[in-house]
């Protein structure tokens, strides 16, 4: 397909979108955002991290959607790590998916953590003290000291307009951003103006539905939104043998800096870095309980984006 073919299924997809709810006020967020972070003697590094599924609803009054997998767990541990390493973090988040210093607590936070001794107390249950301590005082710094921002989506249309967004906001940024792209994102979904209005009647047998192509972002992200920005994409696979020659193309297709590739089953103990100087394994330090294969990534992303900032310089 020519790349004036591409821009076209790209202008498409957002013209026929519905418009992004409370665009006004995302925006003032995320200029206020990156302006306290390039200001006043300020040059902090500013990550956009995307996080969980998108949803492809099968109604305009959605009842029914289509969903992608992802907990969220990669993308928030990962933003705990980017504040650690002094980044300014525009978390872009699906609602309802795990959230940055909150994986230590349990499902149901509140009816677990909490306890009455009497009627006009509220305690913390001693077994949840620390995360719970951690949790509120680590989230309320980082937001305090404009090291995080949370925006939510839900639908594809939501995550695609808002990273948009993000991108065109953060262009005069250059090498100083970074996308990291561990959103799950539909490749699938139902054009706006061809989705019934209503719930589908199930009356009738069985479904058929034809799903057109999503455009591929990464393209569009790289050649036009945001340039100069180091990007990180994901590769997720549930077939180990394909995994790496998956990410290898990815890279070379969207020229991307790096593609982290993972399998479903083991991505919380490995995951392997695929750039073009090579394939670095990064595993979790499984002699120490509390590690994630988050501290040592970051840590490896955080270098290599050092280094691109250096060359970008140069
Ligand atoms: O959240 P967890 O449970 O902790 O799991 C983490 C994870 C497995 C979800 C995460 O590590 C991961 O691999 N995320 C990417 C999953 C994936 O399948 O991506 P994809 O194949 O949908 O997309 C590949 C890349 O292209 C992504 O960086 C995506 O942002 C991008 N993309 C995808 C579709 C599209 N239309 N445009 C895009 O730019």
């Amino acid at each position: 397909m020519s790349s004036m073919g591409e821009d076209e299924e790209v202008s498409s997809f957002f013209e026929s979108s519905p418009p992004l709810k409370k665009m006004e006020d995302i925006l003032q967020k995320l200029n206020g955002f990156i302006e306290h972070n390039s200001s006043g003697g300020r040059r902090r590094r500013i990550v956009c991290v995307t996080s969980g599924g998108t949803t492809v609803p099968l109604e305009q009054r959605c009842v029914r959607y289509i969903d992608n997998f992802s907990s969220g767990n990669r993308g928030a541990a990962s933003t705990e790590n980017f504040v650690k390493a002094g980044y300014a973090v525009v978390f872009l988040y699906r609602s309802g998916t795990c959230q940055p210093y909150c994986r230590s607590l349990p499902d149901d936070p509140f009816l677990e953590c909490f306890q009455f001794p009497d009627n006009s107390n509220i305690q913390v249950h001693s077994s949840h003290v620390e995360a719970v301590k951690m949790a509120v005082m680590d989230q309320q710094a980082a937001v305090a000291e404009a090291r995080l921002l949370k925006l939510p989506f839900t639908t594809i249309y939501e995550y695609l307009q808002m990273l948009r967004l993000i991108a065109t906001a953060l262009k005069d940024v250059g090498p100083c951003s970074m996308f990291y792209l561990a959103a799950a994102v539909s490749d699938f979904y139902v054009p706006w103006n061809s989705m019934t209005e209503h719930k589908i009647e199930s009356g009738s047998g069985p479904l058929d539905i034809r799903l057109a192509q999503v455009p591929k972002m990464l393209s569009i992200l790289r050649t036009t939104w945001a340039p100069k920005a180091f990007c990180i994409s994901f590769k997720l696979e549930t077939d180990a043998k394909i995994l790496i020659d998956k990410a290898t193309k990815a890279l070379g297709k969207y020229k991307v800096h790096a593609v982290v590739a993972n399998e479903l089953s083991t991505r919380k103990e490995e995951v392997v870095v695929v750039s073009s100087s090579g394939n670095v394994v990064v595993r979790r330090d499984s002699d120490k309980p509390e590690s994630i294969v988050e501290d040592n990534l970051i840590r490896l992303i955080v270098d290599r984006h050092s280094t691109y900032i250096k060359e970008s310089h140069s």
